[in-house]
């Protein structure tokens, strides 16, 4: 057993991960954002923490600083089977942070997958016993409900859910959450919702509000009481290459991420009793 990965012994040695799947199916509502900033967040607490960026725009790998040139080997080649995911593992500058990056090709894996008989384990195989000595892994999903987004689905232990706060958001992530129980009922029975974000909340909006309200009372407990603030130093961030909480951590937006790693681990600690 690889125990190089443990900088504090007396904490949860040789334990698999945690899988948690940040996943809407719609795009901008800050999946993505939320990905990198929880997982800084998390690793800033000395969790170990990887990032798999099943995204194949890259956003993931971008706002966490990976050149084009250091993803030769990424997501695409684990999903197809022409890397194991060892293989694909790069550091970031984050200590305690690692990401498996994503590449152009992975568009096209969604058409190569239906070739495999087990297309919608890909992940979960090749994830299999990899990742002894991490904490967590964070999957940022793309805005879809493809294969991609089922094999992280598949693969993870809970789906952490970004809503945007605007009209029709509730809508949206109903219907994630119906496919998220057919996912469990067909292929994942454990598969839990960590819990429901509310993102780019602006108190300035009436709008906002009306949706956050609409949200809460739909889906109670499950939603953070932790909402993430429209804030302009979160979206020039990934410019930067460099998640919001290194980028200016004094800011909202950094502030509102490490309080929802404490209720994600918080809630972690639940579902795990
Ligand atoms: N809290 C926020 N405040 C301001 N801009 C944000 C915030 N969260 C996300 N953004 C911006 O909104 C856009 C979409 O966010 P992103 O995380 O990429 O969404 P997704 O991954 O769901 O497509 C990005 O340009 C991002 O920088
Ligand atoms: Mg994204």
């Amino acid at each position: 057993m690889d125990n190089n990965a443990h900088t504090d012994p007396s904490e949860s040695l040789n334990q698999r991960p945690r899988i948690i799947a940040v996943a809407n199916q719609k795009g901008g509502v800050g999946k993505t954002t939320t990905t990198i900033n929880l997982a800084t967040a998390l690793a800033a607490v000395r969790k170990r923490v990887m990032v798999l960026d099943l995204d194949p725009q890259g956003n993931a790998s971008t706002g966490l600083g990976i050149e084009q040139s250091e993803r030769k080997i990424n997501a695409y080649h684990v999903m197809i089977g022409e890397a194991s995911l060892d293989e694909a593992i790069l550091e970031t500058a984050i200590p305690g942070l690692t990401i498996v990056s994503s590449g152009v090709d992975l568009s096209g894996a969604e058409i190569e997958l239906i070739e495999f008989e087990d297309r919608l384990f890909r992940l979960k195989t090749a994830i299999g016993s990899h990742l002894d000595g991490y904490d967590y892994v964070l999957i940022d999903c793309p805005p879809a409900l493809g294969l991609l987004t089922v094999n992280a689905l598949n693969a993870a232990d809970a789906v952490l859910v970004p809503v945007q706060c605007e009209f029709f958001a509730l809508e949206g992530v109903s219907h994630l959450v119906r496919t998220i129980d057919r996912i469990k009922k067909a292929y994942n029975p454990d598969l839990e919702i960590q819990g429901i974000v509310l993102t780019m909340f602006d108190s300035r909006n009436n709008l906002s509000d009306a949706v956050a309200a609409d949200v809460r009372e739909f889906f109670g407990d499950i939603v953070y009481d932790t909402v993430i603030p429209r804030n302009v130093r979160v979206s020039e961030a990934p410019s930067h290459g460099k998640p919001v909480l290194l980028y200016d951590t004094a800011c909202a937006g950094s502030q509102a991420y490490i309080h929802l790693a404490s209720e994600v681990l918080k809630r972690e600690k639940m579902l795990a009793a």
